[in-house]
Order: C-alpha cells, then sequence, then structure tokens
C-alpha cells in the first residue's frame, strides 16, 4: 500500500487531570513509558512477570514464550491453571459476599448475585454438564439471551475444561447450525426465548431448526433455560430443561487444572470472505490479555461499578463481561436489554440507578444516542462516571465530543480501544491516567504490544501516511489458530509477504501521527482508489458526520472505468428523508462540504439517503451490502444477520 492519504487533521488535544491520574494504575506517561522499557529490554521476563502477579496458578509455569512452530506460538506452556478458579474461587476467602453482577433485565427487574452465589450456581451447572457426560476438551454449543445464565454457562464450561462457543443470539439458524457442525458440538445451551426491546425472540425453536440440517449427530443434549416460559417444541431423551439439571448437584465442583496452552474457547467471526472463521483463544494467554486491560485501560479499581454493554455473543462480552470483570473481582452491570427501550434514556438511568463508574459500549451505540436525545444524559445523575470506552468501530471526532462533553461532562476520559476477536483483549487504546486524548485516535499501543504500520513489503511507512495495521512480535491474548483450519489461520494472519510470516496482520489500514498516535482508518478492505490516490472510507464519513445535517454515514467504492473507483456515500440525516427539490440541494451541499473538508478528490459522486444503514446485530455496517447496492447489483449475499433487512429497499433507489 503506496500511499492512503491522511486527512484527517484533528488537533484537539485532552490530557487526563491530575486527580485522575494521581489514583490512576498507569500513572502519568513516566509509568507508562516504563512499561514499555521494560517489555523492551526483556520481553518474556516482563511477560512473566505480569502472569506471576495477576494470575492464580495451580502449577507455575517456567517457559514464557516458545516460538520454535511459529506462527503457532506457545506462552507459559508447563503451567497449569484454572480460568473459573480465577475468576471465582479466589475472591471467596476475602470478598465472596460482594456483589458480582447487577443484572437489570429488559424490563427493568433488578437481581444482585454475589460472588458466594456465583460461584455455587457454576459449580451446580458444571456438575450438571458433567452429568451430561461433557469432559475436558468436549465442544459446548451456547445460544443465550444476555442473562446471567449464560455467563455462568460459559464459566462452568471454563471450569471443567469444555471448550464453549457462543453464538450471538440474533444469529440464524443456519449460522446455529453451521457453528455446530464445526465445532463438533456435543451439548447445546439454550433459552426458550430472549427478550430485547419488549420483544420476544424465539431461540430454541432455532436451535431446534439448525438441529434438523443434519450432520448434528454428535449433539447429545440440548439444555434449555426456561425464560419467557412460552411453548416450545421438545424432544425427550435429547432436551433437558436447565433447572432439573441443576436440581440436586452439589454446590463444589473441583476445576479441571488444565495447561496454560489448553483452548478456553472459540468463537466464530466474519473474514472478508468465505465460510466463518473459528478464531481460537488459550487458557492462560488470554487470561493474562483480559486482566492487565481491565487494570491498564479500564483503570479497574475495587470500588469500581463496571458496565460493559456488549452481548456475550461477541469477543468484547467474552473478554468484559464473561472474564475480565470477573477476574479481577470487579462488580459489574449485565443489562438484558436495548439502549432506546423503552426510550433513549435507558442507559443513563441504568448509569445513574446502579451508579456505574466506568461504561464501555460501541460508537454506533453513542451516534444513535447522541441522535435521538442529544440534551438527554444532562437528565441524569451521571456523577459516578469516571471513565468512558469506545469499540468496535472507528469513533468518528463529533461522537467523540459528544460522549466526553454530554456523557462524561468533560471529566471522565474516553479510551478508544483498538482490538480484534483475535487479539483477545485491548491492543491499542489509552492508559487513561497517562496518556493525552485525541478524538478519533485510539492513542498508543498497550505495553508489550509492538504495534506498526507497514506497507505491503512489511517495511514501517513515514507518520502521516496509511499503511497495514501489523503487531510485529507475538503476544500471549493471540489467537492460537483457527479451528479445522491451521492454513488459513497461517494465510490470514501471518502472510509471507508482509514480514515474512512474522507479523500478526490485523486486516485494518492505519496511520499513524508524529506523536505515534494510531489512527484506525477502517478495513484494508474499505479503502478506495480514486483517480490513483487512497482514501480511507472513514475519513470521508467522519467528514460527512462533522457536518450539521448528518448523524451517521457510510461511504464505499464504486468501479469506474477513468477514475478507477468513485465514492458513493449513504447518509442518514438528523431531519426525516429530504423530499423534492431538497434532495439536489443537500447533496450539493454535502458534496461540497466533504470537498472542503478533505479535498475535490473526496467528493462522493452520489449520495443515498435513508432512513438507518444495514447494520448488523452489533452494529456494524455491513459495507458489502452497501456495495452492491452502489453498483445497482440485486443482493445475493446472506442477510440474515442484518438488524433491518427492510432497510435495503429504501437505499437501492440511485440518486435522481
Ligand atoms: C474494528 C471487536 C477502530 C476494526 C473488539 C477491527 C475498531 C474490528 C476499533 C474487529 C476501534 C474495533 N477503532 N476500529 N477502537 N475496535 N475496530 O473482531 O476494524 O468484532 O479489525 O472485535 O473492528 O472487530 P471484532
Amino acid at each position: 500500500m503506496a500511499t492512503i492519504e491522511s486527512i484527517l487533521h484533528e488537533t484537539r488535544v485532552f490530557s487526563p487531570s491530575a486527580e485522575f491520574a494521581k489514583r490512576a494504575n498507569i500513572s502519568g506517561m513516566a509509568a507508562y513509558q516504563a512499561l514499555c522499557d521494560e517489555a523492551k529490554s526483556d520481553y518474556a521476563g516482563f511477560w512473566g512477570r505480569l502472569a506471576r502477579d495477576h494470575i492464580n496458578w495451580h502449577k507455575p509455569f517456567t517457559r514464557v514464550l516458545d516460538e520454535s512452530n511459529a506462527p503457532f506460538y506457545k506462552w507459559f506452556d508447563d503451567g497449569e491453571l484454572n480460568v473459573s478458579w480465577n475468576c471465582l474461587d479466589r475472591h471467596l476467602a476475602t470478598q465472596g459476599d460482594k456483589t458480582a453482577i447487577i443484572f437489570e433485565s429488559d424490563e427493568g427487574e433488578i437481581t444482585h448475585c454475589s460472588y458466594r452465589e456465583l460461584h455455587e450456581q457454576v459449580c451446580q451447572f458444571a456438575n450438571g454438564l458433567k452429568s451430561l457426560g461433557v469432559k475436558q476438551g468436549d465442544r459446548v454449543v451456547i445460544y443465550m439471551p444476555m442473562r446471567i445464565e449464560a455467563v455462568i454457562a460459559m464459566q462452568a464450561c471454563a471450569r471443567i475444561g469444555a471448550i464453549h462457543s457462543v453464538v450471538f443470539g440474533g444469529f440464524s439458524a443456519k449460522s446455529v447450525h453451521e457453528r455446530i457442525v464445526d465445532a463438533g458440538a456435543s451439548v447445546v445451551i439454550t433459552a426458550d426465548e430472549q427478550t430485547r426491546g419488549g420483544k420476544h425472540h424465539a431461540l430454541k425453536a432455532t436451535v431446534d431448526e439448525a438441529m434438523s440440517m443434519g450432520n448434528t449427530d454428535l449433539v447429545r443434549a440440548v439444555v434449555v433455560y426456561r425464560h419467557t416460559g412460552t411453548d416450545i417444541g421438545w424432544q425427550p431423551g435429547r432436551d433437558k430443561w436447565w433447572h432439573e439439571l441443576v436440581e440436586g448437584q452439589a454446590s463444589e465442583c473441583e476445576p479441571v487444572w488444565v495447561n496454560a496452552e489448553h483452548p478456553l474457547f472459540t468463537l466464530y467471526t466474519s473474514g472478508s470472505t468465505g465460510k466463518p472463521k473459528g478464531v481460537q483463544h488459550a487458557t492462560a494467554g488470554y487470561l493474562l490479555g483480559v486482566m492487565t486491560s481491565m487494570h491498564w485501560i479500564f483503570d479497574y479499581q475495587p470500588d469500581d461499578i463496571f458496565w460493559c454493554t456488549a452481548d456475550v455473543g461477541w469477543i468484547t462480552g467474552h473478554s468484559y463481561v464473561t472474564y475480565g470483570p470477573l477476574a479481577m473481582g470487579a462488580t459489574q452491570v449485565i443489562f438484558e436489554g436495548v439502549p432506546t427501550y423503552p426510550d433513549a434514556g435507558r442507559f443513563w438511568k441504568i448509569v445513574q440507578d446502579h451508579k456505574v463508574t466506568t461504561f464501555y459500549t460501541a460508537p454506533t451505540a453513542i451516534r444513535s444516542l447522541m441522535k435521538l436525545g442529544p440534551d438527554l444524559p444532562q437528565q441524569y445523575d451521571l456523577s459516578s462516571l469516571r471513565l468512558l470506552g469506545s469499540v468496535g468501530e472507528p469513533i468518528n471526532p463529533e461522537a467523540w465530543m459528544w460522549y466526553y462533553t454530554e456523557v462524561g461532562q468533560s471529566r471522565c476520559p474516553v479510551v478508544d480501544t483498538w482490538w480484534q476477536t483475535e487479539t483477545g483483549c485491548h491492543m491499542i487504546a489509552p492508559a487513561p491516567g497517562a496518556v493525552p486524548l485525541k478524538p478519533g485516535s485510539c492513542t498508543l499501543p498497550l505495553p508489550g504490544i509492538d504495534a506498526a504500520v507497514v506497507d505491503e513489503a512489511g517495511h514501517e511507512v513515514e507518520p502521516g501516511y496509511g499503511g497495514f495495521l501489523v503487531i510485529k512480535r507475538p503476544f500471549p491474548s493471540q489467537l492460537r489458530t483457527l479451528w479445522n483450519d491451521p492454513e488459513r489461520f497461517k494465510r490470514a494472519y501471518f502472510p509471507h509477504d508482509i514480514g515474512g510470516g512474522r507479523y500478526y496482520l490485523a486486516g485494518d489500514s492505519a496511520h499513524c501521527d508524529k506523536d505515534g498516535y494510531f489512527w484506525i482508518m477502517g478495513r484494508a478492505d474499505d479503502v478506495l482508489n480514486v483517480s490513483g490516490h487512497r482514501l480511507g472510507t472513514m475519513e470521508i464519513e467522519s467528514a460527512l458526520v462533522a457536518h450539521p445535517y448528518v448523524t451517521e454515514a457510510a461511504v464505499v467504492g464504486r468501479p469506474h472505468e477513468v477514475k478507477g473507483e468513485t465514492i458513493v456515500a449513504f447518509v442518514v440525516l438528523k431531519n426525516k428523508l429530504p423530499q423534492g427539490d431538497q434532495v439536489a440541494e443537500i447533496t450539493a451541499t454535502l458534496r461540497d462540504w466533504v470537498a472542503k473538508e478533505i479535498g475535490p478528490i473526496a467528493r462522493p459522486e452520489e449520495i443515498r439517503f435513508g432512513e438507518n444503514l444495514p447494520k448488523t446485530r452489533s452494529g456494524k455496517i455491513m459495507r458489502r451490502l452497501l456495495r452492491a447496492l452502489a453498483k445497482g447489483e440485486e443482493i445475493t449475499q446472506d442477510t440474515s444477520t442484518l438488524e433491518n433487512p427492510a432497510i435495503l429497499e429504501q437505499l437501492k433507489q440511485p440518486a435522481p
């Protein structure tokens, strides 16, 4: 990648307050730099020290990193531990009565669960799984609502060394089926239904449909948690009620001590092409990653009330709901519902009611709440907040500023955390008591993370120029392989031509500024080439969103004979859809605006307006669909993961 013009010109900088810095786990830039230096001078010593500091080992390790079979790296590989023991048992003596989970249901019902209670429920359920014959190394598919039981199911698997594979509750039967088969699951755990935004969605019926699609003979049991109590189909012998399974089970369950490299879970994620990839994480390295990032980036303090809004169906929910907060002994909020039900103040009400200190969500949620209720945060008491976080996609500076000033009242640092399913935990993100913030930048790598921006040959590019984001040295929390597909693992993440097969290739494009700050420009495949100029879609989108008319925008390339590509923008306005003459008028305004903000080269050729954009249920804009729409193609791709399929019709019409 020769040059991607970096065109984002953000100059605002926000340094941590003295008060925040004083209390922080990484206090000041010198402390941050000292950790980076420690990693640089003795890489194995650094990670070995952290692994001893954070994790309780059943059998201590003597080796830190084994690179002999790169890129199949091993960490701490002669040590033994159990993740569930680290998340639960080790807190019992000192804080068994501390609330582990404050659960709030879709309808606002609140349940508190202490570490002791959670431990007991996990043990009972683990014993239940054992009674079904589940043993170490078996795969268990979990397809659950966002409730305490989802965490219990995952923790119970970890306790007995079973490998869970959580499927997000919004996925279709076809996706559930694909994952059951690929994982070779012996048990599926589900619920009758889930409730989100006042609506019920079937889960068990979807599992039944998936089970009827063939090749599911390995599945011995389907465990069903009764949530809404609706009538469901039942296959005697195969189907078991959760409450009957745990009835009479002992409330202690000796953990299975596993090797550090034992797979903890797989999680399927989409690649740029082909079938979903079963990203496989190991036990110790993953646990270490989520704990160090809780400590450094979320600056975890024992009196925190932590709330990550992600569903456990995604990596963010794995790392910062099921594992990270519990490993730290934190109190966390788990919320079943959606940000806009019963109204757009729901998140702020939850923060107020539970005195949340640390709030972690996605830019798409921030933008939608900014649109629906820009002044709503002021109507709630958000004084408990001390830290805000963002994840999942680049956060455009305008949304960042709203989040910072309106939600955080200019008091709370915003940690924009760049990472991926594959990396297991934060990779590039500010240590909030040290690193000055720049809106729109995920700032600097975590200590020990050797991130860089390189060209196609693997050479680092100059500041200001875009390229491929890579991580040059192996790190403990990285994926170990793709389930059943080690070749694809090597090909996709350690390609030979970039860094000789040694660099982890993230698949994102990025650039660094002169201060070494990273700016994610989007997926490497979302880069446009217009008349020989490469442009990051993200930057054009940021420009559009910076216009007062615009709430959200997505930009894709359309092949063009002369220019290579032209830019098509899909735009959601703050006001309702433009009619008649307004369309041409607003289009012209926005095209000129982008040309002015970035340069004439970035002027969109076409702008289409919609009430929304096609998004996955996790809130990611599905650009491949937009690319097809821009080209005027019929949509033949799978749209089962779309939150709002109807939007495609609206965006299909070319602008007049
Ligand atoms: C994008 C989610 C910019 C990026 C944890 C990455 C981000 C992909 C950020 C991984 C961020 C995630 N800034 N882009 N702070 N966080 N991304 O696997 O393109 O669902 O490659 O993991 O999301 O998505 P995934």
